[in-house]
């Protein structure tokens, strides 16, 4: 588990451009499970996501991952982070070796590197012939693939990714978020930054939604989509589905507005019209 407890954060602190990014947020992150983080830019997701993975320093037991303050080493070895666009951080001049760049940090034999380099392009799809090719002539979802394997080859008890469909065409985007929902399958806690309703109405249990970096809802997507005045305050908009089924109801249709994706929103249709 990984527990936040308390967490204030500001920016350029004692400055002009003192800046309070989150305030007093405390949250609990369950192993096996499949956690959004959702909110409009500007909201603080991004600086507690690396608050969270140790990237960002703050007093020591703010932060616990399983019950070790993410100060220390082996506890920050868990989190494997996703940034935004993370394609932008590839170096090396073949993919194999920008996938086997962490665990070779991390000490580990050769033989164990090329397994996992393996493993990695398996999960994400990636042909192995593509090992000796350069990143850089690949295709933009093949690249962001090649970065996620990166962090996965680290074998994280925890991942975080944020906002790691923007600016996919929509079906890379859907073969994505299709790996990661295999990957929580796997045991993997996930942690999904994300501001796209729909993605996360698919794919995760539990939502908490900030605000001017606060907490203001902590639940299932269902029970959000269904409290239109937090979405509005926080920015967000309804999955197309659950506002379609929402408008059906205010025509004076008994149909169940809880839904959250299209085949729900069809099957709810075809058996109450
Ligand atoms: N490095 C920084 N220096 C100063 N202010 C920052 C920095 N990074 C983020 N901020 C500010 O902190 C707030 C939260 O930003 P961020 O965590 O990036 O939000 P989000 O990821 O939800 O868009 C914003 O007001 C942003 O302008
Ligand atoms: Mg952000």
């Amino acid at each position: 588990m990984i527990e936040v407890k308390n967490l204030t954060y500001t920016y350029m602190k004692k400055t002009p451009f003192e800046k309070v990014a989150l305030k007093d947020i405390s949250l609990d992150i369950r192993d096996g499970e499949f956690l959004a983080i959702a909110g409009h830019t500007g909201s603080g997701k991004s600086t507690l996501i690396q608050i969270v993975a140790g990237l960002i320093d703050v007093e020591k037991d703010i932060v616990t991952v399983d019950g070790e303050s993410v100060k220390n080493k082996s506890a920050r070895r868990k989190i494997g982070i996703v940034f935004q666009y993370p394609e932008h951080q590839l170096f090396e001049e073949t993919v194999e070796k920008d996938i086997a760049f962490g665990p070779r940090n991390f000490g580990l034999s050769e033989d164990e590197v090329a397994a996992r380099v393996d493993e990695a392009m398996k999960l994400t799809e990636l042909d192995l012939n593509l090992k000796t090719a350069s990143p850089f002539e690949l295709s933009g979802g093949q690249r962001r693939r090649v970065a996620i394997a990166g962090i996965l080859a680290l074998k994280p008890k925890y991942l975080i990714l944020d906002e790691p469909t923007a600016g996919l065409d929509p079906k890379t985007r859907k073969n994505l978020l299709d790996e990661i929902k295999k990957l929580h399958k796997s045991g993997v806690t996930i942690i999904l930054v994300s501001h796209y309703m729909e993605d996360i109405a698919r794919l995760a249990e539990r939502v908490v939604v900030l605000t001017s970096g606060e907490i203001v809802f902590d639940g299932t997507p269902r029970k959000l989509f269904s409290q239109n005045e937090i979405l509005e305050t926080a920015g967000l908009e309804l999955p197309a589905a659950t506002r379609i089924m929402q408008k059906i109801s205010r025509a004076g249709f008994n149909v169940n507005t809880e839904i959250l994706t299209i085949d729900e929103a069809e099957k709810e249709i075809l058996t109450t019209i």
